[in-house]
């Protein structure tokens, strides 16, 4: 069959839209048969992602990542039905890199390739077979958190994606990566502040809750970093663990009542949805989690956050995407598909 049809084989899927090289094999019923990643560790020296390293480091890592995850999956590549990659939004490089490895592999098997919204792959990730008990059916309400996105999201059919609302200035990773770094931690700065949080007090600090109360779904953390910022300078030098504790769970709380004021609002806004979904790698952080929990308790929809390795950036949510696409016989040829830095999910073509 040629690459205009879809002949029921696997997906080999591509991530490379930020500082994660990751591939993925997952069969036609969403079964994982192998999925890497690699998080690109040339980036420590600068205390966050280089864009021109980070698609030099893609370009230098994807062929023999995509190589051995083949080799994981036990199939042979003319076993494949179709190879999908992220192709926006992201950082132009790192996509051009997946997207040509990609087509051209795709073009040499005679194969569909399927250029794959990366914001979609988030949203759908929690439809992967076995993963929610019973399936995640539309519609359900979405809150991605991650150091470059931070946004609520009406997933009402696949195609159809109602932004609510989202930061108007930083991500919620962003936020937590300023202020880890302000603390003197390392990057990324998420998980060593939850870390140091677990040993703080966060009613010590008392920080502001910016749009907290407001209507809409927007979001924003400036104010509330320049409010950390100021209360570290008003602190004895050298900052002592105590401090720094307190500080770092003040912080956390803050940005969880941030996130689920917002979240609440999003919810009254989709009265149709029984499921808040959160994904994105802040959705690792257990206080945030927990947070959201009770708010969905409260609101009487169920909440689910998928596995850590399938909320931050991974290759297996871009096979997914492309196999509800694929399931649905909605793939247009993505050989003449172009990356995209800007992707909105509300343009996906129905
Ligand atoms: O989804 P992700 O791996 O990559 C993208 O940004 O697309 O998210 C990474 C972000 C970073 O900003 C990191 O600091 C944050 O997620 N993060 C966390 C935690 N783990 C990762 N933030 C708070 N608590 C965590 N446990
Ligand atoms: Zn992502």
């Amino acid at each position: 069959m040629g690459r205009d049809g879809w002949n029921g084989g696997a997906v080999l899927a591509i991530e490379s839209s930020c500082d994660e090289t990751a591939c993925a094999v997952l069969a036609a019923d969403g079964a994982i048969l192998a999925e890497t990643v690699l998080s690109q560790q040339e980036h420590l020296p600068f205390g966050g992602v280089v864009p021109e390293i980070a698609a030099r480091a893609h370009l230098a890592h994807l062929p023999g990542l995509l190589t051995r995850t083949l080799r994981d999956s036990g199939l042979e590549a003319a076993a494949l039905g179709a190879v999908a990659a992220s192709a926006g939004p992201g950082l132009i490089g790192g996509l051009i890199v997946g997207s040509t490895l990609g087509k051209g592999l795709a073009l040499s098997l005679g194969i569909p390739f399927v250029a794959v919204n990366h914001l979609e792959a988030h949203a759908l990730t929690a439809r992967l077979p076995g993963l929610v008990p019973g399936g995640a059916p539309f519609p359900y309400l979405l809150l991605l958190v991650s150091g470059g996105h931070c946004q609520c999201v009406a997933v009402e059919a696949l195609g159809r994606y109602r932004r609510l609302g989202g930061t108007i200035d930083d991500a919620a990773g962003e936020a937590f990566d300023k202020v880890a770094k302000m603390l003197g931690l390392g990057w990324p700065g998420g998980p060593a502040l939850e870390r140091l949080a677990a040993r703080g007090d966060p009613a010590v600090h008392r920080l502001p809750r910016p749009l907290a109360g407001r209507p809409g779904c927007d979001f924003s953390f400036s104010g509330l970093k320049t409010a950390v910022a100021n209360r570290l300078a008003s602190l004895p030098a050298p900052l002592s663990q105590q401090d720094a504790a307190d500080l770092a769970a003040g912080f956390q709380h803050a940005v969880a009542d941030i996130l689920a004021d917002r979240v609440g609002n999003a919810l009254d806004a989709m009265p149709e949805a029984r499921l808040l979904v959160a994904a994105g790698g802040v959705a690792a952080n257990a206080t945030i989690r927990s947070r959201l929990t009770g708010l969905a308790d409260a609101s009487g929809v169920a909440f689910v956050a998928p596995p850590l390795r399938l909320c931050t950036d991974n290759a297996t949510m871009v096979a997914w995407a492309a196999l509800e696409h694929l399931r649905a016989g909605r793939y247009g040829d993505g050989l003449d598909a172009r990356p995209r830095p800007r992707w909105p999910l509300d343009e996906i073509a129905a």
